[in-house]
């Protein structure tokens, strides 16, 4: 795309540059266009991807993914190599410009990075392929056998690359400051249906063979995989859901208001780039509740609680549509401007179809999670600053609410003192601005300071924007959200706790976010007599809400409430988010210095979870794999 413009090449002409009668090359990368990445191999600068074409075959038999990536580069003038990353990967053999060469090296691995690819190139070389396979340690993968699926009778895999884990399934320049379109062509085995972050399938092919395309470019972090015995369903006309056979019905009547969401969103930050929006529910070990694969939402069946009550997961996961995917955080370190944005819309949307009070529920809750959360990381306060320092670390350690939840407080915060308008203005040209590219923080300051607040420096003092970015905690004009509905829950909470029957609590029409701050807010007083009378008049235990049970739960443990041990177990061996197992099993090893306990429960479990489950969990519980 990025050609030499046809005054550079006026200039060629005119200075001699372009030697030796040769025909000018146009696949140049602009001088420094890209900014050295922290957690990948790849010099961008010198040699970059612009296309990628998959072409490999799923093997169930094997646990393998092999075939070919071939990509597009564009080159700088004294181009000699291209870097890769991969991880764990089985490196075949290489061409450039379609002649196998053998010059091609893998660096030492080092931890949670892998290995760098380098493959020598001319400055004019235009393509490169690798023909690869993956190897049992490939931690984006999860291979289903058919027991661990709903219908049980077919396997299922799902990949998830967030954030560095896509080198560990096919060779890539693993930066999310690196965008490239990409087609592939996946072969299956027959009866299976395929679909990937693209224009995709609506149903099985008997060939086993699927094309992909996805026209945009996106950067690594966003390409998925997910093969299974699905169908499709439309919601809209622009929406829809894939889920296995039984859980189909369900999935489309959970996420019935999807359409309605998309259409908000647009009226909110500008059209929808990416056509379709779908999603898929996978089977309940995907690691977390949603992942915003472009054109292709992958999300965790335990968001379908029956009421439709936990889909601001789907506005979330939809947000990211213009968050993340379109304009794009371009290191792990501005990891907020993906997730605290996301959060922002995500509320947005839900504000804009189902009213203030009921968004104004999810900032509470996750006002109380960044409380938690600052608290957690009182022993190493960086990690609460919104720019992360993660150079040299595994990314994952920075992904935490702090991102999410204080990054939405601090939009929250500027969007009450410049006025709703103002703000949505800026951020409409923030999106419709950096489409299809990556952006920094400090780029984002900088035009915040410019087009938000018209250079005024001292308003931007005022605001604190600097400490809410690069100092810890949470300053002191944090905006703050109440809800006359919460207060109305606490009223009933200590009627309960002066002895009050359960059963005379007023708690007609609420919803799981009353639900959620009621157990949130029960005293530390609370007898193991009174949580059994609360059990009994609500069915806490037994919930099929897995938002209300995971906070039930740990309050359990926390109690020595042994009532709810075979649901909390039946639950760790089935489900498989971690935003869920942490807390719970975090608990449990309180509960249980030993750890005898969560060892047990977690050795019958772990062959159900996905890696990113198992590496934190295999920290929480001492345990070495
Ligand atoms: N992009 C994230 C998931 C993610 C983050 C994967 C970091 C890998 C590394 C996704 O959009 C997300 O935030 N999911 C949340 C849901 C949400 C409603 C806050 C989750 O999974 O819990
Ligand atoms: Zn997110």
């Amino acid at each position: 795309m990025k050609q030499i413009g046809a005054v550079g090449l006026m200039l060629a002409i005119l200075t001699g540059c372009v030697g030796g009668g040769e025909a000018p090359v146009e696949n140049k990368v602009e001088e420094q266009a890209y900014t050295q990445p922290i957690h990948s191999y790849a010099l961008p600068n010198e040699a970059v991807v612009k296309h990628l074409n998959l072409d490999v075959e799923v093997s169930f038999d094997e646990q393998k993914i092999s075939g070919w990536a071939t990509y597009d580069i564009e080159t700088s003038a004294d181009a000699q190599k291209v870097v890769f990353d991969v991880k764990d990967l089985d490196i075949k053999s290489v061409k450039v410009d379609d002649s196998l060469t053998t010059e091609w090296w893998l660096g030492d691995p080092r931890e949670f990075m892998g290995q760098s690819l380098e493959i020598a190139i001319k400055p004019e070389v235009k393509q490169v392929s690798i023909e690869y396979s993956t190897t049992d340690g490939a931690e984006a993968l999860q291979w289903l056998n058919p027991q661990q699926t709903a219908g049980k009778e077919h396997p299922f895999l799902f990949t998830q690359s967030q954030a560095i884990l896509a080198r560990t399934w096919l060779p890539c320049q693993d930066s999310p400051g690196i965008r490239y379109t990409y087609e592939a062509t996946v072969k299956v085995p027959s009866g299976l249906l395929a679909l990937m972050s693209a224009e995709n399938p609506v149903a099985v092919d008997s060939s086993g063979v699927y094309q992909f395309k996805m026209d945009q470019p996106i950067p690594s972090y966003l390409m998925a995989l997910s093969v299974g015995n699905l169908e499709f369903q439309a919601i809209g006309d622009r929406t829809g859901v894939y889920a296995e056979p039984s859980v189909l019905a369900a999935a489309a009547y959970e996420f019935a208001d999807m359409q309605k969401m998309l259409v908000s969103a647009e009226k909110i930050y500008g059209p929808y780039a990416w056509e379709r929006y779908d999603v898929i529910v996978l089977p309940p070990s995907f690691p977390f509740g949603g992942m915003e694969n472009p054109r292709l939402t992958f999300a965790t069946p335990t968001i379908l609680a029956g009421d439709r009550s936990l889909t601001a997961l789907v506005a979330h996961e939809l947000a990211h549509s213009w968050s993340g995917n379109l304009v794009t955080n371009a290191t792990w370190n501005d990891f907020w401007l993906n997730e605290g944005f996301t959060v922002y819309f995500e509320r947005r949307i839900m504000e804009d179809v189902y009213g203030k009070e009921y968004a104004n529920m999810l900032a509470i809750l996750g006002r109380q999670d960044l409380g938690h959360t600052i608290e957690a990381f009182k022993d190493t306060p960086d990690d609460t600053k919104l720019k992360l320092a993660l150079d040299g670390r595994n990314p994952d350690e920075g992904m935490s609410d702090i991102a999410y939840e204080k990054g939405y407080f601090l939009l929250r915060t500027l969007e009450e003192n410049v006025g709703r308008e103002r703000f949505d203005a800026f951020l409409n040209s923030h999106f419709s601005g950096n489409a299809f590219k990556t952006i920094d923080t400090e780029q984002f300051l900088k035009n915040l300071k410019a087009d938000l607040l018209d250079g005024d420096m001292e308003k931007y003092k005022s605001l604190k924007i600097d400490e809410w970015v690069y100092e810890a905690g949470i300053p002191e004009n944090c905006a703050v959200v109440e809800s006359g509905l919460f207060a109305q829950v606490e009223a009933q909470l200590d009627t309960f706790m002066q002895g009050a029957n359960a059963s005379d609590l007023d708690t007609a029409n609420w919803t799981t976010h009353h639900w959620l701050h009621f157990l949130r807010s029960i005293p530390a007083s609370i007898s193991t007599d009174q949580m059994a009378t609360l059990d009994k008049a609500f069915g806490f235990t037994n919930t099929g809400n897995s938002e209300i049970a995971c906070e039930w739960f740990v309050l359990s443990i926390n109690k020595g409430y042994s009532a709810a041990d075979e649901a909390i177990e039946d639950f760790l061996v089935t489900v498989g988010r971690r935003k869920f197992l942490s807390p719970i099993y975090g608990a449990l090893a309180e509960a249980d210095p030993t750890l005898e306990r969560p060892r047990k429960i977690y050795e019958q479990a772990r062959p159900n979870y996905h890696s990113v489950s198992t590496n934190t969990l295999d920290a929480l519980l001492k345990v070495s794999n």
